[in-house]
């Protein structure tokens, strides 16, 4: 909110940037605030954070930022923290909570990207699309025969959605065109109509499972090697949520062991490093967090981020508070 300070004359709201924008974008969030950017090579500091907060009455973050506890309490102006992301698990909501800042995330608009990301993954793992083209690009390929490469048809088998969210949902809207029955895991009470079954029914009964839940303190490494050692030996799973619901090591583990027959995974649990057993396996696909990055969904995540954070430092409501 503009406010008048002792000289008399108007003070605009600020707020800092953490990524390089589009202009246009940048335009915009200008057009309501004075904006710092801070533009490093790397995503920004826990020291750095807290410094450039002083003072700030908002912050236009992305999902690499760490908004702890300690850089919220450096932040004595600030009153709102607008992530580019839906998920939200870089900032100690509870410790923004406690301190009157609201903080937002960017829902719906990035839905259909990560479903289609997601259904870009089953592909090309139960196709072997990304084995295929290494032996390629490495000169293996020795020509067509009848038994070569085979993979893993789609038609007629069970989807295993765990997350009932709008991801979730929509992975499991798109999987009718490929003939898949999509089943989703119960969570508490039932409250809608969607097919569920329990997080151990579905280990056990789904052909390919797929992660669309948010990261909370207690799904951390909710695949772990009890869970995947339940899994049918010839499913696959397929993570675009957060790397930590899956242990890295145990996935590793049942992929060389063939406990599973294949993952495709965007998310990690210590991004951008990768468990260095999964780089050398042939039935993994490993995609670079690429869930919404498409230019339509990144311009709309963009844009909401700044509209939520408009309104915050203007003393109206989020549009898109997080639950
Ligand atoms: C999100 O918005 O949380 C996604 O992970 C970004 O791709």
């Amino acid at each position: 909110m503009a406010t008048a300070n002792p000289t008399g004359t108007e003070s605009r709201s600020r707020v800092l940037l953490t990524r390089r924008i589009p202009s246009s974008l940048l335009s915009l969030l200008e057009s309501g605030a004075s904006v710092e950017l801070y533009d490093g090579p790397t995503p920004i500091a826990e020291d750095e954070l807290k410094r450039r907060l002083s003072g700030k009455h908002g912050m236009v973050s992305v999902l690499t930022d760490r908004v702890s506890a300690g850089v919220l309490e450096a932040a004595a102006d600030l009153k709102v923290v607008a992530n580019i992301a839906v998920g939200f698990d870089n900032i100690d909501v509870a410790a923004a909570r406690a301190r009157g800042i609201v903080v937002t995330n960017t829902p719906d608009v990035l839905t259909n990207a990560t479903a289609e990301l997601t259904w870009a993954l089953i592909l090309a793992v139960t196709r072997r699309v990304v084995e295929g083209d290494r032996l390629v690009r490495r000169k293996g390929w020795k020509g067509w025969t009848l038994d070569f490469m085979l993979g893993t048809e789609l038609r007629g088998k069970q989807l295993g959605i765990i997350g009932r969210g709008r991801i979730g949902r929509a992975v499991g809207e798109r999987a009718a065109a490929f003939g898949m029955h999509a089943v989703f895991a119960a969570r508490g009470e039932r409250t809608s109509d969607l097919p569920e079954l329990s997080l151990d029914e579905l280990l056990v009964s789904s052909d390919v499972i797929s992660i669309h839940t948010p990261l909370r303190a207690a799904n951390r490494h909710m695949i772990d090697r009890r869970a995947l050692a339940r899994m049918k030996r010839t499913a696959y799973l397929v993570n675009t949520a957060r790397g930590p619901i899956v242990d890295e090591e145990a996935l590793a583990w049942a992929l060389k062991e063939r406990l599973i027959a294949g993952a495709a995974l965007d998310v990690y649990e210590r991004e951008p490093e990768v468990f260095a057993g999964l780089l050398e396996l042939d039935n993994v696909v490993l995609a670079p967090h690429l869930g919404s990055a498409t230019r339509e969904t990144r311009t709309a995540m963009i844009e909401l981020a700044i509209r939520n954070a408009l309104a915050v430092v203007h003393g109206k409501p989020a549009l898109t508070p997080v639950p």
